[in-house]
């Protein structure tokens, strides 16, 4: 492989920013210093390094991302930033985002390039659970918790899977909501056909994956051997 497609894969920078890298002659194969990004590079057997720190080969890379409201979950957006514009480890442009969250939601959101994990999690087949805090305009009710338990026709052609909706007991406003599924809107779908609007919206788990609260607003994270399990498990239908 190119030097230069090596680096950028690396997470180095676009290839642009890793040609002005390599021009400050900061980058060594084997110890000797190289120059030319069209140099080969055996991505397995040769040891990269850049400002001295050996560089490691990914096929795969794994996201936790603390979405923040106002940015649309796609690689282009004519109006809206994308969770892209936070992600500048997105420099071989290969990565997705794990199903999507709406404008102005928030919460947990991950992003890979590696399509059979995002399979293993969106499927329908697979049920994965979410789980969402929300506030809404007036208070849930026990009637609301019963009617999620049952599935509500939301106008699609079968009612949705029972879903867990727990309200916070201090504050009637605030609840919790778990489904399996990944419909559009659906939790604010949910929540309309039982007369209330959500007003906040936050997502806190995927399955096995919960928010990690000491990401801020924006920021993200490479997952931690623990998460990295979860997708060996994933991938292998263990989970
Ligand atoms: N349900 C919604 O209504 N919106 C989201 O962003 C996610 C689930």
């Amino acid at each position: 492989m190119r030097l230069d497609k090596f680096m950028s894969q690396c997470g180095v920078g676009t290839r642009s920013e890793v040609k002005k890298i390599l021009k400050t002659g900061c980058v060594t194969i084997n110890g000797i210093v190289a120059g030319d990004g069209k140099q080969q590079v055996k991505e397995n057997e040769d040891v990269v390094c850049c400002q001295g720190r050996p560089l490691t080969y990914e096929a795969f890379e794994y996201y936790m991302f603390h979405k923040p409201a106002g940015c649309v979950c796609a690689n282009r957006d004519a109006v809206h930033e994308t969770v892209f514009s936070y992600v500048p480890m997105n420099a071989r442009g290969d990565l997705f985002t794990v199903g999507r969250l709406d404008l102005d939601t928030e919460g947990l959101l991950l992003i890979t390039n590696d399509g059979i994990f995002a399979h293993h999690l969106l499927s329908p087949g697979k049920h994965v659970e979410k789980c969402y805090l929300a506030h809404l305009n007036q208070p849930a009710t026990p009637e609301d918790v019963l009617r999620f338990a049952q599935g509500i026709d939301i106008g699609e052609q079968h009612r949705t899977k029972p879903a867990q909706l727990s309200i916070d007991p201090t504050d009637g406003t605030k609840v919790r909501i778990t489904i399996a599924e990944g419909m559009y809107h659906q939790v604010k779908r949910m929540m309309h056909a039982c007369g209330k609007e959500v007003i906040y919206l936050k997502r806190l788990t995927m399955g096995a994956f919960v928010l990690d609260e000491s990401l801020a607003l924006g920021a993200y994270r490479k997952f931690t051997e623990r998460e990295m399990d979860y997708v060996t498990e994933y991938k292998s239908s263990y989970l």
